[in-house]
């Protein structure tokens, strides 16, 4: 009998997993759920026996991997997989998998969420400033930048995204307007969304040189990593302009320090939430339940990333 592992420091909504503790019942697996925990180590001990294992933002890292004795597919039950050590899984003809655009409205939501929060100074009862009427730059049109794209407009907001690995008349389609260079996009924008991945490209790549391009009282809003910030030069531009926010769903290490000196000019959640809702945990945990299904009943390779 095959066996799935569920890894989920951060669990699913309850009936996302019951949803996919179904679907491998049907199929004859067996699932087991490790959930909340609290030493990387459940994890790698969990991952020993099992066929297939189903991630969420968890490290799926070399320890992982090299324990894991008949694993044959990780699945990242979501966008990004810079939490998936893509080289030591392929090593061991380890089939990677995300999920795309199963959890993006989800994320979307949440960065307008943090934005109206942050145009009404943290629901401090004083005077704040709209949404409409804004300029909105989307960094990587990919499927959240979609969903912030639909969003904005129904908020009134000029909506301008850069992206050079979408093609730029698709993107018009959707209303947006598409600029050619980083830069453009944010000397030209009161609201900067950023969805690019991190890895070693993007790494610290919004630094100081493009932030202060942005105008003077700018929000950036960060769904994507923590990773692509230079922390440094987030630092120094939040001292520089008492006009300019960051509203982050993944907080940076320098979170408590920045708290400190500019309260009301960032916020960042307590946990990761841009992809925790009922309706994203279903869509992604299904979705990852499925293709593991799909790839050891048959073979299927499709999202493969590795
Ligand atoms: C993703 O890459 O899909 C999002 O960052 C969501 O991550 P999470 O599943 O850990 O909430």
């Amino acid at each position: 009998m095959k066996k799935v592992l569920v890894a989920t420091e951060k669990p699913f909504a309850k009936i996302a997993a019951d949803n996919i503790k179904a679907i491998f019942d049907k199929a004859g697996y067996t699932c087991i759920f490790l959930e909340k925990y609290t030493d990387h180590q459940q994890f790698v001990d969990a991952a020993k026996d099992v066929d297939a294992v189903i991630i969420r933002s968890d490290k799926a890292n070399q320890a992982v991997i090299e324990n894991a004795e008949q694993l044959k597919i990780i699945v990242r039950a979501g966008a990004g997989y810079d939490n998936v050590d893509l080289a030591a899984a392929t090593a061991k003809n380890i089939v990677v998998m995300n999920t795309p655009g199963q959890n993006s409205n989800a994320v979307a939501e949440l960065a307008f969420g943090m934005m109206v929060y942050q145009a009404r100074n943290q629901f401090n009862g004083s005077s704040g400033t709209e949404l409409k009427d804004k300029t909105i730059g989307i960094h990587a049109y990919g499927n959240v930048g979609r969903n912030v794209a639909r969003i904005a407009k129904g908020f009134g907001m000029t909506v301008k995204a850069f992206d050079p690995f979408v093609d730029a008349e698709a993107i018009r389609k959707d209303g947006v307007e598409v600029v050619d260079s980083v830069e453009a996009l944010y000397s030209s924008c009161d609201y900067l969304s950023l969805h690019i991945p991190a890895n070693d490209k993007t790494k610290k790549s919004i630094n100081y040189a493009l932030l202060s391009q942005m105008p003077a009282n700018a929000t950036l809003v960060n769904t994507a990593r923590k990773e692509v910030i230079d922390e440094d030069d987030l630092k120094k531009i939040l001292a520089e302009r008492k006009g300019f926010s960051y509203v982050s769903d993944i907080a940076p290490d320098n979170a408590a320090e920045l708290k400190e000196s500019f309260a009301l000019q960032c916020f960042f959640t307590p946990k990761k939430m841009g992809a925790q809702t009922a309706e994203a945990n279903i869509n992604a945990g299904i979705a990852a339940a499925e293709q593991i299904i799909a790839f050891l009943e048959k073979g299927d390779t499709t999202f493969k990333v590795n």
